[in-house]
């Protein structure tokens, strides 16, 4: 029997509290125009005092299980990709797995920053083709809001990210139409201070402090000239690597699903591979950058909006920090 590794359901879950790039403007110096002419983001959504990455995480969860027509019992491995821990340790997973009752099984996060739903999907696709589990629960999931730097300091990086979660269930299936046909990952750790939260640090003595803090040692920089570049090259390097070993054209694909970092770096990228702007949906104008959440929460909504029908091919393409970069094709 030819096994396959299939996405049966999906799910997503974005705070309900919206933030306006005029909402930041009233904080920080910044204005509505210089957002979104660099970035194409208009509004972004933050979580609420109390709310955890684990209730974005369970609710998209649940979302994508039912989706599936399956319980959460019937899942037998969970991946969690984040680059906003609930905790230092254990990983988000952990939280998850309790919240949805998800009883003895493994569950563990998988640390790819942007790149991580195709890391994911990835991990998933190699247990589900070794047989070793056959039903993956994958949640992307982002609260990126409490740790940036709303101070004029922070203004290059707070305007871009979102919170926000997104999931899928994938099964094994017999169905060799369908699936995940290809995933290609890569990375390249010398550039990894390009875009990076260097505290706390377990390479530093001490790993935090007053001091750091009061720096702005815990919040994120990026050297975001350098970052665009890189990720204008590697992005359309992993869609043609990706479409080559499929033997197929980029004509072949119906919808694009890009990292939601900048629609000025999709678009340039759409325009280098020759790709319709109206196949590569995209949300980044209201939940800006949702890091890894970005391409699951897309992919949820296009197929809740009944856009992606059966037999369609999906690319999937994403960037960010590490570097990591990867691309997917998956036929729905
Ligand atoms: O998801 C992970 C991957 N991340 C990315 O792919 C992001 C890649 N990088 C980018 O998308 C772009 O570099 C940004 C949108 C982040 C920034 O655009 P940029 O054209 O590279 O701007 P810049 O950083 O060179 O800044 C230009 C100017 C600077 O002022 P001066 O030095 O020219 O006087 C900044 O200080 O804009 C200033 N600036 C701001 N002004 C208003 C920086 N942040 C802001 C802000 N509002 N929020």
């Amino acid at each position: 029997m030819v096994i396959n590794a299939r996405i049966t359901g999906t799910g997503s879950c974005v705070p309900s509290r919206v933030v306006s790039n005029h909402d930041l403007a009233k904080i920080l110096n910044t204005s509505d125009e210089w957002i979104y002419q660099r970035s194409g983001i208009r509004e972004r959504r933050h979580v609420d005092a109390g709310v955890a990455p684990s209730d974005l995480g369970a609710e998209a969860a649940l979302k994508a299980i039912d989706a599936a027509n399956l319980k959460p019992g019937d899942i037998d491995l969970l991946l969690v990709t984040t680059l906003s821990s609930e905790h230092t340790f254990p990983g988000t997973a952990a939280f998850i797995q309790r919240k949805l009752n998800l009883g003895t099984i493994p569950a563990l996060d998988l640390r790819a920053q942007c790149s991580g739903f195709l890391y994911g999907l990835a991990t998933a696709r190699a247990f589900i083709n070794s047989s070793q589990y056959r039903r993956v629960l994958l949640v992307s999931v982002e609260v990126q809001s409490r740790g940036l730097d709303f101070s004029d300091r922070g203004r290059d990086t707070a305007v871009l990210f979102g919170d926000g979660a997104g999931a899928v269930v994938i099964e094994q299936s017999s169905d060799v139409e369908r699936g995940i046909m290809a995933v290609n990952l890569h990375s390249e750790g010398e550039h990894a201070e390009k875009l990076w939260v260097e505290y706390p640090s377990m390479a530093q003595s001490p790993h935090v402090s007053p001091e750091i803090v009061a720096e702005g040692g815990v919040f994120p920089k990026m050297d975001g000239k350098f970052v665009f570049k890189h990720a204008v090259s590697r992005l359309p390097e992993v869609v043609e690597e990706t479409l080559n070993q499929l033997h197929l054209k980029s004509r072949d694909i119906d919808w694009w699903l890009f990292h939601q970092a900048n629609l000025r770096i999709n678009e340039h990228v759409a325009g280098l591979l020759n790709l319709p702007l109206a196949q590569c949906p995209s949300n980044i104008d209201r939940y800006g950058n949702c890091s890894s959440a970005s391409i699951p929460i897309l992919l949820d909504e296009l197929v809740r909006e009944g856009r992606v029908s059966s037999g369609q091919l999906l690319g999937m393409a994403a960037f960010g920090s590490g570097f990591t970069w990867g691309g997917a094709i998956v036929r729905w």
